[in-house]
């Protein structure tokens, strides 16, 4: 029996995650982990560099019901890299509530987690099985962001915020083949689907069931603009989409101790100046073009067609290159008073994702009996709440804090 299992380790973000948790956890004796993957050759190559021979390997392909009740029932806890999640993951998860094996993921398509959070629910519930997505880079930060800056303003000023804008604020996040397929696969679902459409675009598409509607209004950012309180430009940021839904469902879960009128809305840090601005309106304009195409025909197909393609991704070297990166968070209180804070990692965004997910899973393995939550689909602020933050600062993954973010940050990030 393995302790943890992480499923999709030859992937962009699940090969990092092999390493983090091996050279971490594994090869100090604190885990018994395997490593599994739909390519033996692949996963052997892995296997070498981890370079324990007590990680153990698990044949098992995407969308296959029988290699995943195998994978469920040699662990304790499944890692899942594996995506898209809509395409591949629905066995796993079905293995994991089947065989009472916790699991948490990195998906943040927002058309399959509204699917599990339909359907599934209930039946993790009832089999105690612990279930947490969005274990990256979306959405950490700013799910644990926003937590931090509220705490802040409870204790600074006796109230929480009403209103908070997180912004990407440094980095570059390359897209590799397996998240360029997922955030097709979520077009793809909308794209000739009117309900579904109207579903993902709503900004409380992934709270619980009955609380979608009847929400204050909290627009996705379209166009660049200046935001007063950031002193420069903010642009559309893609993945914001995901985390600032993840942090309404995680407001809504926790019951609304923000108050029912709290509003969180995520960009991205653009910059001062002219330049900086149609630098910004170029970027948002290609961007765009990819997301609001529809990829089943014309001109969408073939633009979906320039994307990287599965198995590709950012080399070793261009990771390191991608660097740091950062978020902004900007409060403010229903009686007017201003709050900053903001999160920062030395990990590029790869390895940052891979090291946030360990963490999670670390936390739910080992210290299952404190958690917040132990069953159902929960986010990872709700489900695991302080110790997570306490341990990724430890062990140097993400850093929060309140203030400015030094004056050199803020520039110039690029997805
Ligand atoms: N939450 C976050 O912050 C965050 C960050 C990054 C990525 N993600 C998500 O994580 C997932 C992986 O992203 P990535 O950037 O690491 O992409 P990637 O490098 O392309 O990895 C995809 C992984 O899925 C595996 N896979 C693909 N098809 C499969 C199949 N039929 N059966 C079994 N495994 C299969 C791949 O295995 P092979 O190596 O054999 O192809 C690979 O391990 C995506 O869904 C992405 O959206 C989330």
């Amino acid at each position: 029996m393995y302790d943890i299992v992480i499923w999709g380790a030859t992937g962009f973000s699940g090969r990092p995650a092999a390493i983090y948790m091996n050279k971490m956890y594994a090869s100090k004796g604190h885990i018994k982990m395997a490593i599994a993957g739909r390519s033996k050759s692949k996963l052997e190559k892995v296997h070498a560099e981890l370079g324990n021979p007590d990680v153990g390997i698990i044949i098992c392909a995407g969308a296959d019901a029988e290699a995943a009740d195998v994978v469920a029932k040699a662990a304790k806890l499944v890692c899942s890299a594996v995506g898209p999640a809509a395409k591949y993951s629905n066995e796993m998860v079905q293995a994991c509530i089947d065989n009472g094996t916790d699991y948490c993921d990195l998906s943040g398509e927002i058309h399959w987690l509204r699917k599990m959070y339909d359907t599934k629910v209930q039946e993790a519930i009832d089999a105690n099985v612990l279930v947490v997505n969005v274990c990256g880079l979306d959405s950490i930060p700013t799910e644990y962001g926003v937590k931090t800056l509220q705490e802040a303003a409870f204790e600074q000023y006796g109230e929480y915020c009403n209103e908070i804008k997180g912004c990407f604020a440094r980095g570059h996040i390359d897209v590799a083949g397996g998240s360029f397929e997922s955030g097709k696969g979520v077009m793809e679902a909308i794209a000739n689907d009117p309900v579904m459409e109207d579903m993902v675009s709503n900004p409380y598409s992934l709270n619980p069931q009955g609380q979608i509607e009847g929400n204050p209004p909290c627009p996705d950012l379209e166009s660049v603009i200046y935001d007063d309180d950031f002193s420069q430009y903010i642009m559309p940021f893609p993945v914001g989409q995901i985390n600032a839904r993840v942090v309404r469902r995680a407001h809504a879960l926790a019951d609304y101790p923000y108050g029912k009128d709290f509003v969180y809305s995520e960009s991205k840090l653009a910059g001062k100046g002219i330049v900086n601005k149609m630098k910004a309106q170029l970027e948002n304009f290609f961007v765009s073009l990819f997301v609001s195409a529809n990829p089943t025909k014309g001109v969408g197909k073939m633009l979906m067609s320039l994307g990287p393609k599965e198995g590709s991704g950012p080399s070793d070297e261009k990771m390191v290159k991608n660097g740091s990166y950062s978020f902004v968070f900007f409060g403010r209180t229903p009686s007017g008073k201003t709050i900053q804070g903001y999160c920062h990692s030395e990990l590029d965004p790869h390895r940052g994702t891979a090291a946030l997910m360990c963490e999670t899973a670390m936390c739910v393995l080992k210290h299952r009996d404190e958690l917040k939550q132990t069953s159902g689909f929960w986010t990872p602020g709700t489900a695991i709440g302080e110790m997570l933050k306490v341990n990724l600062a430890k062990n140097k993954v993400l850093e929060f804090g309140i203030g400015e973010l030094d004056s050199e940050v803020g520039y110039a990030a690029s997805i």
